[in-house]
């Protein structure tokens, strides 16, 4: 029996160390101690042994299936052992190999403006508010001092949804809710930033949709001198502190005197340069002494009341501090272009 034994080891043996994979190991596995094996037959058999040759041959079967175990697991550890180390070499992570760049955004350049001017005029005690593109005539012109049939409405090539509704075509619209709204009738100080459309044909200067900033501020004994004064104060916190605003008479009907308003051009210092074209100064926006007439329609006494009022173009604006020749990339959305705009890559 021991004879029997030990070659069935010995075979199994030979069979346990040419496997290579944990599959082969359980088909050994089966053919030496499964139930059609040859040891389990000798296990069978030894029912029919006297207690004598059961307890010795017993002994024979415990130590084959041991050594066998021992054999078996020795090999199963090595294919294991073989199989992991494979895996962590096929896996293997180099934690020295640069790390993928996400690209984040940035604030879009007529964002930068219109936030550079809400902080200004928010440190100078203005408040911020908005009003609504789908206007009303009458907010929009009427209470503007410009009635129907007026020519300066041709100053403004308005969409009309109907008669009386509109898109607003400037931010102006702001001040007759501003005033209207203000039922105490208390003094006003406030900035108005927000979208204008006009029936316009869009090329590297002009567009049927562009951002304003209105400003208006009514209170007692206001003059020309304040509105001097805080234009100035804008230019030069927006373009620099050498630069210097000069004032040329103009008209709008909802101010007066009006004017158009100029900074000296940043780039040339106001010599002559081609942003400029030679003139060395570059129109920023409209502003003026709010007409009598506008005060009284929006119940300000304009006896005890003066004020002042300004509206600026933001694209123009961003397009001179940023050197931008075309106002439709501030509308593409091309990302080439707003990469110049403190978009940063971050690993
Ligand atoms: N609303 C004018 C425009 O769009 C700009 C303007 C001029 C605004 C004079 C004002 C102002 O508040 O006083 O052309």
């Amino acid at each position: 029996m021991k004879e029997r034994l030990d070659s069935i080891l010995s075979s199994a043996k030979e069979d346990i160390s040419a496997c290579e994979n944990e599959t082969s190991m359980n088909v050994v596995k089966s053919k030496y101690l499964g139930k059609q094996s040859e040891f389990t037959s000798i296990m069978k058999e030894m029912g029919n042994l006297s207690s004598e040759e059961k307890k010795s041959i017993g002994m024979l079967t415990n130590s084959f299936r041991n050594e066998f175990n021992v054999c078996f697991d020795k090999r199963l550890g090595e294919i294991k052992n073989r199989e992991l180390n494979k895996k962590l070499e096929n896996e293997r992570i180099d934690i020295s190999l640069p790390g993928k760049c996400i690209k984040t955004g940035s604030l879009h350049p007529l964002t930068l403006i219109r936030e550079d001017l809400e902080d200004l005029f928010v440190s100078m005690g203005y408040d911020v508010v908005e009003g609504p593109q789908v206007e009303t005539d009458d907010n929009c012109f009427e209470k503007l001092n410009i009635p129907k049939d007026h020519p300066a409405r041709d100053m403004q090539d308005t969409f009309y949804i109907t008669e009386e509704m509109l898109l607003r075509s400037q931010t102006s619209s702001v001040q007759v809710r501003t005033m209207l709204g203000n039922k105490d009738k208390t003094p006003i100080r406030m900035v108005c930033p927000g979208k204008v459309y006009r029936r316009d044909n869009d090329d590297a200067t002009h567009s049927h949709q562009f951002m304003q900033m209105e400003g208006l501020v009514v209170d007692k004994n206001i003059s020309l001198a304040d509105l001097k004064g805080t234009l100035l104060e804008m230019a030069r916190a927006l373009l620099g502190k050498n630069t210097n605003v000069r004032f040329r008479p103009s008209y709008f009907g909802f101010t007066e005197p009006s004017y158009e308003v100029d900074v000296t051009c940043f780039k040339c210092g106001g010599k002559g340069c081609a942003l400029c074209k030679n003139i060395g100064w570059i129109e920023i926006l409209g502003s003026g002494m709010v007409h009598p007439n506008v005060l009284k329609m929006c119940g300000y006494d304009p006896e005890k009341y003066t004020g002042f009022a300004f509206g600026v173009g933001l694209e123009r604006l961003a397009m001179f501090k940023y050197g931008i020749t075309d106002l439709r990339h501030l509308y593409t959305g091309d990302v080439r272009f707003l990469d110049n705009f403190n978009r940063k890559d971050v690993e």
